[in-house]
Order: C-alpha cells, then structure tokens, then sequence
C-alpha cells in the first residue's frame, strides 16, 4: 500500500507545550526531580508531537502491550515502551496525583509531569520483547538494566526545548516541517534515520528513493548515542559538506532528530518510521540492518518485522537491499542489480572505518566521498 499524504500517527498531531513564563513560575514551586538527558529527549519528543499519539510517559496497561504486542492499549501500533524509570527512592518523594517539575542534570526545569501511576517492570522480559537479548553487553539493554527500577507515569507539559546548542539553525518540529514541506510544494518525502555520517550506500540509497518521491528529509538522530559512535557534531557538519557537493539543493532538507538511540534494531525501525510520519514524512528507508548493533539482529530482520505491521503504519516502507561499490559495474548497486561476486564490491565495517578515520586515513572514495572523510579526519583528531 503507498500513503500519499501523512496524517499523523492516531489522526491528531500532539502538542503538550506550555512556554508562558507564567507556566515555569508555578513549576520552580513544585517538587522537583532531576532526569537522565534520555528522559529530557522523551519529554521534548512527546511535547513537540514526534512522539505523537503519546501525551506522556506510558502508564502500565500501555506498557505491557507495548512490550507484548507491539501496540498501545487502544490497538494502535507502538513498538518500543516510552517510559520514565527512576530509582526506588525517588520513586517513594512522590505520590499519584501530584505533579512534579522535570529538571535536567543541568538543573534547568524542562517540563511537569502529572504523576498518574508507579510500577515496578521485569527488565528482563523487556529486553527479552523489546531488544530481542537480555545480554548486558548490547548497549539498549545495558542501560535498561542501569535505569531505576520503578516507572512514573502520566501526562507532561514541555516547559522549555532543549536548545541543542550548535544545531539549532537544523532544529524543526513535526509541525513545522508538516508546513515546510507544504511550501516547497512536496507531497511525497522520504524520511532517512541515521546515527552515522553519509557514506555512498547511504547516498545510494537515498537517491534511488528521490527518483520516486519529491523530497528528502535527512533526519539524523543527534541524542544520546553510543561512545564508539562518530559524535552528532562531525556528523552535522559532514551532512552539510556532503550536501553541498553531491544533493540537488532544491529537493533535500537537513532537520536533526532529538531522540536517543536504543539500538532495538527491528522494533526501533517500527518507531522510527512511526515518528518521520508525524514529521510530516509519506516515506520511510529501511536499509541493511536498521538501528542495529553488532550481531544482534539479522541483515533484512528489521525489514521482516516491518512488513507485518506495514499495512497500519500510515507511511509507505522502502526496503533496501544491502548496497556496495561494486568495482566492476563501476557503481553501486545491491545483490538485485549486479551480476559480480563478492571479490569485486567493496566492503568495510563500521569499526573499520573509524580505526581509519582515527588514524588520519581516507576510506576509499568508493565508501565514502573525499570531502566527508576529510570532515570526519579532522573531527577526530579534536575530539580524540
Ligand atoms: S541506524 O542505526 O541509524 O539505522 P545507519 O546510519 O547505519 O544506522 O543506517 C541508516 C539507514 O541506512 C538504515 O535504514 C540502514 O538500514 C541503512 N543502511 C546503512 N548501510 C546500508 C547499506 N550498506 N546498504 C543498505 N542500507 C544501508
């Protein structure tokens, strides 16, 4: 099925913001607690409506068919439980019924929350469910086991956005990308998730999907990621080198996504895709591996289980095949459209690459284009 105009997901696009300085002054009253910057991203998400149909942070009933079926109590599709963990002594200053202002580790207060329930989770099974492991080593999973072992839960108003410092000329919400996109003119636009920089099967990618639909929205998640990860402000830049020299300017839009990553590869592709939805998306990539993490997850998984819930999503999924340089085609090209075996694609992992790009050494230009390695070379040395 192919959707041609994005509703957002559960029809209304949720706004759960309040900046009135009047607002702020009634939360520096309330009893506070202080959260994770992960939590502060699901705060932001849920009151700027990427997160939409959520008002809040899931209560039990909603958690439990999350993590079991997939879907929120009402039967509408939701993969991953959005839910605010805090320690038991925590838990223990606050009672239902009351609200409570949320402050960032930085001691800023971002947003309230209308305290409507507690609840202890087996962590096991929703790593089990969620994350497909229970392995403390895979990073998801790791922090799950490291969070608090009771959930608030209840509605939240979001005070103040993060500022998101040197990136917030690339900051919209899913309204103001829904209008964006309205005045370009584009009704068909792909979203593209990714927590690395663009290397040529990305662009590949990409591309073949502009051939079909009138915009792109690269949409790289820029919260919290894993140490070993290229960090969001090389990638930033290197999105910009890279779409200045190789992308038709008229067709591509650079908007950062707030989020965290979870790494639940299957399961967070589902969420992935639900979110470009509610930011105004008609199209959503779902290449080689999404979201995933060493071998946690088979190379089309994330493509399987997208496909079984594909017909409710509201956005259309296009699946890609693993892409390569295949030297002799003289281009890129998947298993569907090159005839040469193995010894003539150009293969490099993730980890490989970064070993490389840390020792001042330009991948191939068959992997990756000159001028994002030479961005990419350059930000490592600073923050090495
Ligand atoms: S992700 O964790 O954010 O999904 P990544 O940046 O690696 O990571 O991938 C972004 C998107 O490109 C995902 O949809 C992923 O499946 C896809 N992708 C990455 N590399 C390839 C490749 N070589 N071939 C096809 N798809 C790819």
């Amino acid at each position: 099925m192919a959707f041609s105009t994005s509703i957002p997901h559960g029809g209304i696009l949720v706004n759960r913001e309040n900046h009135s300085a009047e607002a702020l002054k009634q939360a520096e009253q309330l009893p506070a607690l202080t959260v994770s910057d992960w939590s502060i991203s699901d705060l932001e998400l849920i009151g700027i409506g990427g997160f939409s149909p959520l008002t809040g942070f899931m209560g039990k009933q909603d958690y439990e068919t999350v993590v079991e079926n997939m879907r929120l109590s009402n039967g509408l599709i939701w993969s991953i439980p959005i839910t605010l963990p805090v320690t038991e002594e925590e838990a223990e200053r606050f009672d239902t019924g009351e609200t409570l202002a949320l402050k960032g580790v930085d001691g800023v207060i971002y947003g309230t929350l209308t305290l409507e329930e507690k609840y202890t989770v087996d962590k096991e099974r929703e790593a089990r469910l969620v994350y497909g492991t229970i392995a403390p080593a895979h990073p998801g999973v790791k922090r799950l086991y490291e969070n608090g072992d009771v959930y608030l839960a209840g509605p939240v108003t979001l005070l103040n956005r993060p500022n998101h410092d040197e990136f917030a000329a690339y900051y919209k919400d899913p309204k103001e990308t829904r209008a964006l996109f309205a005045s370009l003119g584009w009704k068909t636009i792909v979203g593209f998730q990714t927590r690395n920089p663009v290397h040529r099967a990305h662009e590949y990618i990409q591309k073949s999907a502009l051939e079909i639909v009138d915009g792109l929205l690269l949409n790289p998640l820029v919260g919290e990621t894993k140490s070993d990860d290229i960090p969001a402000d090389i990638r930033m830049e290197s999105y910009e080198v890279i779409l200045k020299h190789y992308y038709p300017k008229d067709r591509v839009r650079l908007v950062i996504y707030p989020a965290a990553m979870r790494y639940a590869g299957p399961r967070e592709a589902i969420l992935h895709a639900l979110v470009r939805k509610n930011y105004g998306c008609t199209h959503f990539i779902v290449g080689r591996d999404h979201a995933g993490v060493g071998d946690y997850y088979g190379t089309y998984e994330a493509q399987e289980l997208i496909s079984t819930v594909e017909q409710e999503l509201g956005i259309t999924i296009l699946k890609f095949e693993h892409a390569f340089y295949c030297a002799k085609c003289g281009n890129m090209a998947t298993t569907k459209t090159c005839p040469h075996g193995k010894e003539d694609h150009i293969h490099l992992s993730g980890t490989k690459v970064r070993e490389m790009l840390r020792a001042g050494q330009k991948p191939p230009k068959e992997f990756s284009r000159p001028e994002v390695a030479e961005v990419l070379i350059k930000g490592m040395k600073v923050h090495n």
